[in-house]
């Protein structure tokens, strides 16, 4: 089945990305697409939405898109920019706001009757974030809505399914945002809302056999859920054709090689475990410098698995768990389609010389998409609902060298942290926690003797996305419970800090 798509035209804004999660909320396949490239096949899209920008009408790098095969020929949502920029070039005016227009305003109808507002109240509580105002509509238009400083808040072009807002229907605090989107795509331009994970399921696996046939792909399993996911869906598709690879790094917490290896061959997949612990922690020996380390830790990964993916006789895909943020990243509007992709990226940096065609089929979902596709797949809960873990493993959590002996502490102390918070159900309130082993050693007592030994740090955040987080308020109770343990159980501990940083300033990451 053909799904119905919606295109999002990007100027930069910071809440673009919010656009397509709330239009993905409603079930409805969109893809952002920077104003400035946009995508060859625009017939196929049903539906509009133009965004806002850090920029101005009025400046001198007014970002003009090229609108010709759509305004008046299929409906179109111009948010904020979007709604300054066809009020500017259409016959109105845009001019500075005499008053600041930030945050919360009130919305009051001029024309309530309007399919655009249907099941939104009087009154409804909207987000402004701009600096310039409509002064004057453009031409043909028919005001929809105003607030107390913005008289032209909402508006319509006769003739046209063409719509503007000079608010944010996609903040959270815009509250019946979704309302309003779900009115211009569902009510207005008749898009059907069958974008859910079994239909993103069939058509994946369907794509992918045809792109790959009887091809043979390599992909690295790290135990987290972007790969797994990718890698189930790519065992639907191709079977025994799919050859993955778990490296053990010796970086991993403890026992997780183990058990994350059962699981993945519990799942039917054609998984390869290779234990190279010893040759990451040669590669380490002496680094002291974290992104000494990451390039250590990387170029080691990348000489491992490329030793195996030779072993594999004609393999000519690699498949990779890219998700939707990332790729968005590198094709923003001040990117451009040749931005890298970000050095965190354990995969990113694969030699030229391995010359496989690339296949990445989480590249057009967000990350709640994939644990809903997984979940849907079947993939266990517990494994899909796991906390983000680095790339580098503990050795961006040991500061300074990585020895053996250090890597053992630390597993035992993030073993007792993790399975405490999983025992006392803080687990999922958690977004990441972990523990760093400080190179510093503390006097302690214990009996009668003087001790000096190392010192960890407790760490947990909530976040959504890792790019600003807050630490939790654990309770007492169980930091105290944790600590004990800790020490009276990891031989070479006798002391534990709780860090309570907030990034920014502090990294989530020590190093
Ligand atoms: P920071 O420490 O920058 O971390 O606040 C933000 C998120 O990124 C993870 N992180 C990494 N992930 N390779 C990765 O794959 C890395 O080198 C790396 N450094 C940090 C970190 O665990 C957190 O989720």
């Amino acid at each position: 089945m053909q799904q119905d798509k919606v295109l999002i035209l990007d100027f930069g804004s910071q809440y673009t990305q919010l656009i397509a999660r709330r239009v993905r909320e409603l079930n409805i396949y969109c893809e952002i697409h920077p104003y400035n490239h946009p995508p060859k096949n625009q017939s196929e899209f049903k539906a509009v939405i133009l965004s806002g920008s850090p920029n101005s009408v009025r400046g001198e790098n007014v970002l003009h898109p090229d609108l010709s095969e759509i305004r008046g020929k299929k409906p179109m949502l111009a948010v904020c920019y979007g709604a300054q920029y066809l009020a500017h070039f259409s016959g109105g005016k845009v001019a500075p706001s005499n008053t600041r227009e930030y945050g919360r305003a009130n919305l009051s109808f001029i024309k309530s009757d309007e399919t655009f507002f249907e099941n939104i109240s009087e009154g409804s509580q909207v987000w402004m974030s701009h600096s310039d105002t409509i002064k004057e509509l453009p031409t043909n238009a028919k005001l929809l809505a105003s607030t107390k400083d913005v008289e032209n808040a909402a508006y319509t072009i006769d003739g046209e399914t063409t719509f503007a807002i000079q608010f944010h229907p996609e903040v959270y605090h815009s509250k019946d945002g979704k309302q309003l989107l779900e009115n211009f795509l569902v009510k207005i331009a008749g898009v059907a809302q069958t974008w859910t994970p079994d239909s993103f399921v069939d058509s994946t696996v369907a794509s992918i056999k045809e792109k790959v046939g009887n091809d043979k792909v390599v992909l690295g399993l790290s135990g987290g859920v972007d790969s797994t996911v990718a890698a189930v869906l790519l065992n639907k598709a191709i079977g025994k054709n799919l050859y993955c690879i778990f490296v053990n790094n010796g970086l991993l917490r403890k026992d997780e090689f183990k058990n994350v290896l059962a699981q993945y061959e519990g799942m039917g997949l054609n998984v390869k475990g290779v234990d190279a612990s010893k040759r990451f922690l040669k590669a380490l020996k002496g680094v002291t410098d974290p992104e000494q380390k990451r390039k250590a830790i990387g170029n080691a990964f990348i000489e491992v698995f490329d030793d195996e993916a030779h072993q594999i006789k004609d393999v000519t895909w690699l498949a990779q768990g890219t998700i939707y943020p990332d790729v968005i990243e590198s094709v923003s509007v001040n990117g451009g389609p040749s931005a890298t992709i970000k050095s965190h990226h354990n995969v990113g940096g694969l030699p030229d010389f391995m010359k496989l065609k690339i296949v990445e089929p989480l590249r057009m979902i967000f990350k709640d998409e994939v644990r809903r596709v997984g979940a849907s797949m079947g993939i266990d809960p517990e494994l899909l609902g796991r906390h983000p873990f680095p790339g580098p493993g503990l050795g961006i959590r040991i500061l300074g060298d990585i020895t053996a002996e250090k890597v053992r502490i630390l597993q035992e102390v993030d073993a007792i942290f993790i399975n405490g918070l999983k025992e006392d159900g803080l687990y999922n309130s958690v977004w990441q926690a972990g523990a760093m082993l400080l190179p510093v050693n503390s006097v302690g007592v214990m009996g009668d003797e003087r001790t000096y030994e190392k010192v960890v740090a407790l760490r947990a955040v909530e976040s959504t996305d890792g790019m600003t987080a807050d630490w939790v308020n654990l309770p007492y109770e169980f930091l105290q419970k944790t600590s004990n343990k800790i020490i009276n159980n990891v031989k070479g501990v006798n002391r534990v800090v709780y860090d309570i940083s907030s990034k920014p300033p502090a990294t989530i990451e020590w190093e």
